[in-house]
């Protein structure tokens, strides 16, 4: 038997191609499942019980995040450097540091982490750190 023509093949392809995206539609095609709408209305039972095991609903209370840091002097320069990556959370949740820690923190997110920092922002940023009101009691070295 003679071997198919490459042309022959071409085509063939071609021809699955057009099949297949004929077949999934353009976008506006697809809707969204009707049973979404439909279930919602329906209030999900709080336990569910079945060979021998029970699954309660509860409730939890996340632990609050802040996006971004408290007004105060130079809270524009902190905003502006120290939201790109992580939240405020990540610096108002740490323990009273002292001016040096907060200056080594800072030149860790600037060296380790390659935050781009300005240099001249530092010391606007370690002011501000220091006079959070969680760090007023920070250990004066
Ligand atoms: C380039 C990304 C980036 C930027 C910008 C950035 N950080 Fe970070 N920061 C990190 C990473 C990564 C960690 C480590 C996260 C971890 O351990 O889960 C971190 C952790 C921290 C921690 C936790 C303590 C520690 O030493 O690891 C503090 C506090 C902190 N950052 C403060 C700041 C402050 C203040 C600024 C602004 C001057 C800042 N970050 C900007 C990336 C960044």
């Amino acid at each position: 038997m003679k071997p198919p023509s490459a042309g022959l093949i071409a085509g063939g392809v071609v021809g699955i191609a057009a099949i297949v995206l004929i077949s999934i539609g353009t976008p506006n095609n697809r809707k969204p499942p009707a049973a979404i709408a439909a279930t919602s209305s329906v209030a999900a039972p709080s336990s569910v019980a079945a060979n021998g095991f029970t699954l309660a609903s509860t409730s939890v209370d996340l632990p609050v995040d802040e996006a971004t840091y408290p007004d105060g002097p130079h809270a524009d320069v902190v905003n502006a450097n120290c939201t790109a990556c992580h939240s405020a959370s990540m610096a108002l949740t740490q323990p009273a540091l002292s001016e040096d820690q907060w200056k080594a923190t800072v030149t860790k997110m600037r060296e380790v982490y390659k935050a781009p920092i300005a240099e001249q922002d530092v010391p606007a940023i370690v002011a501000y750190l220091t006079a959070l009101p969680g760090q007023k009691a920070a250990a004066k070295p």
